[in-house]
């Protein structure tokens, strides 16, 4: 069983952007054979368990936190890194939980996030042009005609990479890292100046009464393992397309192809066009898959992508992440939602306040201010509402570490104080701080929509 005239490299005969240039075709033929034999990430199951929860999202009952680094680098692969990143994730989930009473489908941009699109092949610096930088798992970030270059074997340096993430992610999240009883030690030392801070532990206390008068009713991590333990599942954009083939696998149970290098795909803005390679490889895979939708889409396009991509209607196949900037979701987004409507189609509404967001400070940093992040959110809300559809989920680049890569928040980030901590690889990421306190006000704007939805029921 699979998808009519759809093969795992039926992309190759369609038109595939921001895919780099290998120079040595028979090196890249070798990698490809090679990660073609090696174990896959991820199981089909949890691919299945994951399109089930996000069902749930679809249809009101659950709610999506995905997030993650803009980019994984090798540079920074570092056990720290990732169990902060999963920390902070956590400490929204619970915030999200608490609050709402709605479960948190939690999907990291993590164990495989490597792959960039670039808005030009080359970068010009002092009269020197060399391609641009696509991300770690094709070449090096450093300027350097042997840098730039495109090397097959990153691929699988990014695919080991992975391997090990997703084995931490799975020990943290099953074995006991993630229990709820440790809500009060997911808190980071240098948070402790933000209000946030305060809050969250208020929030901690008032989760462990509740357990703790649970366990009196005999209800406990043992009589009841969801206590213990979370689903976390994977994703990252489906860019690089000879990496994502060489881990498409058929499911034995099924006989249904899956990308098992993560849980989740996305497709970007750049690459979502009809008829492109990347639309081609993603209808063919059974997983639970995302779209960017920003100003250019048009909604009679997107709806042909929707039968496309979900010609059977399956609810929680499609996520649509939404990135239209403060200033335009306002204006742009009601002509998507009403012909989704129109239409029928089950998809979940995800917002996506980064990418639109964008400005370079007076120093010349590429930065994101907290403020024109939320004000987007607060769009999207509003625009669902007036729209009678509802927003569904987060997706937000974010990371555990104090960096300073976003102005604003309760602990201002001034323009001047983005030089001390600028870490990214590609753009600015909210800090462990900045997401809490986002996932503090989402929570509140959550909480109006479902009492909205509850009286419009009642
Ligand atoms: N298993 C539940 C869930 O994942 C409850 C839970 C356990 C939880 N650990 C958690 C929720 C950590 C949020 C964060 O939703
Ligand atoms: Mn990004």
């Amino acid at each position: 069983m699979g998808v009519a005239n759809w093969a795992p490299d039926s992309w190759r005969s369609h038109e595939g952007l921001q895919m780099p240039e290998y120079s040595d075709g028979a090196a890249l033929a070798a990698t490809e054979q090679q990660l073609g034999s090696y174990p896959p990430l991820t199981f089909a199951g949890e691919s299945r368990a994951l399109l089930n929860d996000l069902a749930q999202v679809q249809k009101g009952e659950a709610f999506l936190l995905q997030g993650g680094d803009c980019a994984e680098s090798f540079a920074e692969f570092h056990p720290n890194n990732i169990r902060d990143t999963f920390r902070v994730l956590l400490q929204m989930a619970v915030v999200l939980t608490f609050a709402s009473k709605l479960p948190i489908v939690k999907v990291g941009r993590m164990a495989g996030q490597f792959a960039k699109p670039r808005s030009a092949p080359t970068e010009t610096v002092e009269g020197v042009e060399l391609p641009s930088y696509r991300g770690d798992i094709v070449n090096d970030i450093a300027f350097t005609a042997d840098g730039r270059e495109p090397d097959p074997q990153r691929m699988v340096q990014a695919y080991n990479q992975a391997a090990a993430t997703l084995n931490l992610l799975r020990a943290f999240a099953q074995g006991g890292y993630a229990n709820l009883h440790q809500v009060h030690r997911w808190t980071l030392e240098f948070m402790g100046r933000s209000p946030w801070a305060k809050k969250f532990a208020e929030t901690a206390d008032r989760i462990g009464e509740a357990l703790d008068f649970m366990k009196a009713c005999g209800i406990n991590a043992e009589t009841v393992p969801q206590l213990k333990a979370t689903s976390f599942y994977t994703s990252h954009e489906a860019l690089l397309l000879p990496y994502e083939q060489a881990l498409t696998r058929q499911d034995s149970l099924t006989g249904q192809w899956y990308d098992t290098s993560a849980h989740m795909l996305w497709i970007g803005d750049r690459t979502r066009f009809e008829g492109s390679a990347h639309v081609e490889y993603l209808r063919g895979i059974g997983n639970p898959i995302g779209m960017k939708c920003g100003p250019s889409l048009e909604p009679d396009a997107l709806i042909r992508l929707l039968d496309t991509l979900n010609p059977d209607r399956v609810p929680g196949r499609v996520t649509l992440i939404t990135r239209y900037g403060h200033d335009k979701i306002e204006a742009g987004l009601p002509k998507l939602v009403r012909a989704v409507l129109r239409e029928g189609h089950p998809v979940i509404w995800s917002c996506d306040p980064m990418h639109g967001n964008v400005v370079k400070a007076a120093n010349g940093f590429k930065t994101r201010p907290f403020e024109r992040i939320l004000a987007e959110v607060r769009g999207f809300f509003a625009v669902h509402r007036a729209e009678g559809s509802f927003g569904g989920g987060i997706h937000c680049e974010m990371t555990g570490q104090n960096v300073t890569e976003c102005t604003g928040g309760a602990i201002a980030i001034t323009d001047e104080g983005l030089a001390d901590r600028y870490h990214t690889h590609c753009d600015p990421r909210l800090n462990a701080a900045q997401s809490l306190e986002l996932a503090f006000l989402l929570a509140e704007m959550l909480n109006d929509e479902l009492a909205e939805r509850r009286k419009a029921a009642a």
